[in-house]
């Protein structure tokens, strides 16, 4: 009965967030821009909760977030399909003129989060803390020449 209970509330939770997101999505994005939005979206709230997790050596979220992560960016390419730009999306035409370089800064993403994963599980302190500024500034390289 009470793990029916704490299972709703979990479930409410989860489909709590993801109205809030759809709903803070940049009004009249559709289709892949906006699963592509919030899967950003979700990104950024991980990295968020890593901020502080990775400061206090909270290996088991820091490992669920970056598995997320991972998993996010393992399969980015998919949420790039060409020319996929129309407004109200922020991806800079670009992508798709130099897309090795775009899949390469999304590689490094992936390979930031996977080390971050490791050092969780490792409980290695230092490599989370390595692993997360090298995921931090992945992110800002690719915003830095791909995003308007
Ligand atoms: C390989 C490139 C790339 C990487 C790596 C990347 N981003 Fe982005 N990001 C983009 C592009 C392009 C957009 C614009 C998408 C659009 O508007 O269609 C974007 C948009 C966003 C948005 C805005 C979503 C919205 O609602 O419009 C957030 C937030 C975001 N990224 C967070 C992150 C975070 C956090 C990371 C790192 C953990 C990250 N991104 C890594 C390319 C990237």
């Amino acid at each position: 009965m009470l793990a029916k209970k704490t299972l709703n509330r979990a479930i409410a939770f989860v489909l709590g967030a993801s109205l809030t997101s759809a709903t803070l999505a940049h009004s009249g994005a559709t289709g892949i821009v906006k699963e592509r939005m919030d899967g950003f979206k979700a990104a950024k709230k991980s990295m968020k909760i890593l901020k502080s997790t990775v400061r206090s050596s909270d290996f088991a979220t820091i490992a669920r977030e970056a598995e997320t992560l991972n998993l996010w960016f393992e399969n980015l390419d998919g949420y790039f399909p060409a020319g996929s730009n129309p407004k109200p999306s922020e991806a800079l035409d670009l992508i798709w003129q130099e897309y090795d370089r775009f899949s390469s800064i999304a590689r490094d993403s992936a390979n930031a989060s996977a080390a971050l994963l490791r050092g969780a599980n490792e409980g290695d302190a230092e490599l989370t803390r390595e692993a997360f500024s090298e995921l931090a500034a992945s992110c800002k390289a690719c915003h830095d020449d791909y995003r308007e």
